[in-house]
């Protein structure tokens, strides 16, 4: 029984060297693989963004090509995950499904898998992120009763993302081009951000020399709560439940009451003490999507008045809590018509980027070793067994 450094929630504990992401929280800067966030929003896409996470530098014109040929001949999903799918109940919430048909993915990419070959190891990382938002859009269908759609392989990545959504075999579906942007966007902005919760999950399976596929299952469900990914959903929730922007003071001062058991959602970040650059960036797209849509939310102004009112208050400012990267995101997410309960789901796809850098990354780590923390016994001493007969 030897003494370890009491550090619950990892708050100051370094559990790898990664080179993937590096995050100033005190400055507001979020670097992938050096380059700035905002300059990546601006010019890059998804899927070069996804790339350069698990490569570590911007592709050639070449090597882009050959990554999207690859992630787009890859997308179709096994014909048996359709009954696996019709399995469960329509009103299963999406994330319980996508955390099940991703797992499900390790039964059917098993017996040949070597680890040690990184050939191998790449194409899991591909399939993953080709794969995931097929299986999310099936998701997404069943939960409604509509037929899958198959993956549309001339289209780009967002693009036949948002086609196995929202197409329906009685006509061609209209995309608005600021829509297939806005969800560009909003997945370069979520495709990874360092030791979160659902990445450190990934390493942990990981580390233990698991099936890739389940290590990313583990990372979904690490995702799903509400004090992670599920936020985007909470959000939402929240700001049509405060429904008016009148009420937004009391919706502070409920979040101030510790009794209350009440947070702002989508306000405040573990390591981003400034501001978020990401909501940022997702504020302005916010406005610019309702405009081009011309979708007229009223939750957008619920949302700029909770914001404006939090961060006047005494309490957010003393505890530099400031709206975070889902607190404009789902606002974006509903004008481009997904459902609330996808929220989060839309998350997991993005972050499926930075889940399998940092699986690949971890994989190669001459240091790596199996995620085994300590901890500090409170239990019983010793004592000896009682009979049933005598308790
Ligand atoms: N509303 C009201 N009070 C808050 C909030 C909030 N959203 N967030 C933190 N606080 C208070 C908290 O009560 C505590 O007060 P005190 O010092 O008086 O006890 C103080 O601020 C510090 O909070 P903490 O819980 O110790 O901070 P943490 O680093 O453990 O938690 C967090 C970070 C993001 C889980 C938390 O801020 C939170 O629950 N936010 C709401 C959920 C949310 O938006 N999550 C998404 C995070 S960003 C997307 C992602 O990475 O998944």
């Amino acid at each position: 029984s030897g003494m370890f450094t009491y550090d619950p929630g990892f708050v100051a504990t370094a559990s790898c060297r990664s080179a993937v992401t590096y995050i100033d929280g005190d400055e507001g800067v979020l670097l992938y693989r050096g380059y700035p966030i905002e300059q990546l929003a601006k010019h890059s896409s998804f899927l070069e963004t996804s790339y350069l996470l698990m490569n570590g530098d911007l592709p050639d014109k070449a090597q882009f090509a050959k990554f999207e040929h690859e992630v787009t001949h890859h997308t179709m999903m096994h014909e048996a995950f359709k009954s696996f799918l019709h399995g469960f109940r329509h009103d299963a919430h999406p994330m319980a499904m996508l955390c099940g048909m991703v797992g499900s993915l390790a039964a059917f990419y098993h017996d040949d898998l070597d680890l040690e070959d990184p050939e191998q190891r790449r194409l899991a990382a591909i399939r993953l992120l080709a794969k995931v938002p097929t299986i999310a859009a099936a998701c997404y269908r069943h939960s409604i009763g509509w037929p899958i759609r198959y993956p549309r392989n001339n289209l780009e990545y967002v693009d036949r993302f948002l086609h196995m959504m929202f197409e329906v075999p009685s006509g061609p579906l209209e995309l608005k081009p600021v829509a297939a942007r806005a969800l560009d966007l909003l997945f370069i902005l979520h495709a990874d951000h360092e030791q979160n919760a659902s990445t450190s999950t990934v390493r942990l399976v990981g580390s233990t020399g698991a099936n890739p596929y389940a290590c990313v299952a583990a990372g979904v469900a690490a995702l799903w709560g509400p004090a992670h990914g599920g936020a985007n959903e909470a959000v939402l929730k929240m700001l049509d439940e405060i429904g008016r922007p009148e009420d937004v003071s009391k919706a502070v001062a409920r979040a101030k009451d510790k009794e209350s058991g009440f947070r702002l959602m989508g306000f405040g970040h573990r390591v981003y003490k400034n501001f978020d650059p990401r909501a940022t960036i997702i504020r302005e797209m916010c406005h610019q999507v309702l405009e081009e849509l011309g979708v007229d939310d009223p939750l957008l102004e619920v949302a700029m008045r909770l914001e404006e009112a939090a961060l006047k208050d005494d309490y957010f400012v003393q505890r530099k809590l400031y709206p975070n990267v889902d607190f404009y995101s789902g606002i974006i997410y509903k004008a481009l018509g997904i459902p609330t309960e996808m929220f989060t789901v839309m998350f997991a796809i993005a972050r499926t980027a930075g889940w399998v850098s940092h699986w690949l990354e971890q994989q190669t780590d001459p240091e790596a070793k199996i995620g085994r923390p300590r901890q500090i016994y409170t239990g019983a001493a010793s004592r000896d067994y009682v009979d049933l007969a005598k308790r």
